[in-house]
């Protein structure tokens, strides 16, 4: 990564906009470079400045192009995202307007772009004094990307404008605690000690939820493991694997290894664990994610869809398949996921899915189980998949998860995001019966 950082922050900002909207890259890639070395209360302003303006981008960039007269020339990109960046702080912070708008002017000039101060000056003068136009749109309303907001509502007639809605909310931080080191109530006790109000979570086991989101340095015992970082609906599938002692267990998917830690915690004499992924780099992050809990697994960077590069031949007794997927259950952590998806990915993602839940399915003994998981909320990626799969596969019986979450689909259980102040996601459990024939 280079090329985001230097100037002022505004600037870096600019830059890390622009980068995720015409270059297709992450906040999760730009962000950690740019952060390193910030006072905390700068780097709480850049994430704030990038994500909100990810997240209100199709917005505030309708409105944009309205009050643009003609295109801005190519070679003037960066004032695009300079701009959407100002409007975003006229619509959504409490930044003084008139601050906002001189600061975004001289940031035109540190980027090189003298002669267009005016109109920068101009459109937000006139934004501030306008105010902010209806929208022509739901999608614009709840700025989404079209097609998107087409296959929500499709899929979920009476949920998508609770989806639409959660996805542009800040979402809850959430802890996983080690129950080797802690129960719930002196998780709790811990937490308070360190100055830190949570409540128990409300679906998980193990889960707390934080009033406030904090460092990670702040959280009491998180370097020798007592805490994780990880969403509750991340959680829930260790619930569903059903541990127990002895079990060779295969983590799929497995990178960075929140799963694989929460696996570990939950059940300590599992026989095996082995934690596979196609991603090198990110193989080296699910080592650091268990030496911190103190934890073993056998990892492989392999392609979980080609079992013959990677299998041993022993069965796995559990299988969880955490699957690549859309992440649109995710947007309100990661709203530049409305600007890097487009509606291409899903089928290829779905074909990804299910060549990997096939060739998962046939390294598990038979009585095992496997879990598949993604955090999605579109039935191509989530339903179809089961239900494709399970057409084609005589010995595979779905297992129904009956507790008071989610939405029962029929091939899987669907939690919409914001139901409860979840993240979207979903989960199916599959058996694997003898082979039979009718
Ligand atoms: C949803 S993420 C997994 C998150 C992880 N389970 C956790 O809880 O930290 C999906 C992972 O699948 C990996 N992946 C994508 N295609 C794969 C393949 N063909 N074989 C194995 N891993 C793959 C990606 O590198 C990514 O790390």
């Amino acid at each position: 990564m280079s090329g985001v950082t230097g100037g002022s922050l505004r600037a870096t900002a600019t830059r890390i906009i622009h980068q995720v909207v015409h270059q297709g890259q992450s906040l999760g890639q730009l962000l950690p470079p740019a952060l390193e070395g910030l006072p905390a209360e700068e780097r709480g302003r850049l994430q704030d400045w990038c994500f909100g303006s990810c997240r209100w981008w199709h917005r505030l960039n309708a409105e944009l192009q309205q009050r643009l007269h003609k295109p801005l020339p190519k070679r003037q990109g960066l004032l695009e995202s300079l701009l959407i960046l100002g409007l975003y702080q006229l619509r959504h912070t409490r930044i003084a307007p008139h601050a906002a708008i001189h600061q975004s002017v001289e940031t035109a000039r540190e980027l090189g772009s003298h002669q267009l101060t005016g109109l920068i000056n101009g459109i937000l003068r006139k934004s501030l004094r306008d105010g902010e136009p209806e929208p022509g749109s739901e999608a614009m309303r709840h700025s989404h990307p079209q097609w998107l907001m087409a296959k929500l509502s499709a899929n979920w007639p009476e949920q998508w404008q609770t989806i639409l809605e959660a996805n542009n909310r800040k979402p809850p931080m959430s802890l996983r605690f080690n129950p080797g080191h802690h129960d719930q109530t002196s998780a709790l006790a811990a937490l308070a000690d360190a100055g830190l109000t949570a409540h128990p979570g409300q679906l998980a086991a193990h889960a707390i939820q934080l009033d406030e989101a904090c460092p990670v340095d702040r959280i009491p015992g998180f370097n020798q493991g007592h805490f994780s970082v990880q969403d509750e609906a991340a959680q829930l599938c260790t619930e569903l694997l059903e541990l127990a002692p002895g079990q060779r267990v295969l983590d799929a998917c497995a990178a960075p290894g929140g799963k694989t830690g929460a696996i570990l915690e939950n059940q300590p004499a599992l026989a095996e664990v082995v934690a596979l992924d196609s991603d090198r780099e990110r193989l080296g992050r699910i080592t650091e994610n268990l030496e911190r809990i103190d934890a073993n697994a056998r990892l492989v960077a392999a392609d979980a869809g080609d079992p013959g590069a990677w299998w041993d031949g022993a069965a796995f007794d559990r299988i969880l398949l955490d699957a690549p997927c859309s992440g649109t259950g995710v947007i309100r952590r990661h709203p530049d996921i409305k600007l890097l998806r487009r509606e291409t990915d899903i089928r290829d993602l779905a074909d990804t899915q299910l060549r990997l839940l096939e060739a998962c399915w046939h390294t598990l003994a038979t009585g095992g189980r496997l879990v598949y998981a993604t955090c999605s909320v579109l039935q191509q990626e989530n339903t179809r998949i089961i239900q494709r799969f399970i057409n084609g596969h005589m010995d595979a019986q779905l297992v129904p998860i009956t507790l008071d979450w989610g939405i029962e689909t029929g091939y899987g259980r669907q939690l919409i995001t914001g139901e409860r102040d979840q993240d979207g996601f979903f989960y199916a459990c599959l058996e694997k019966n003898p082979a039979h024939w009718a």
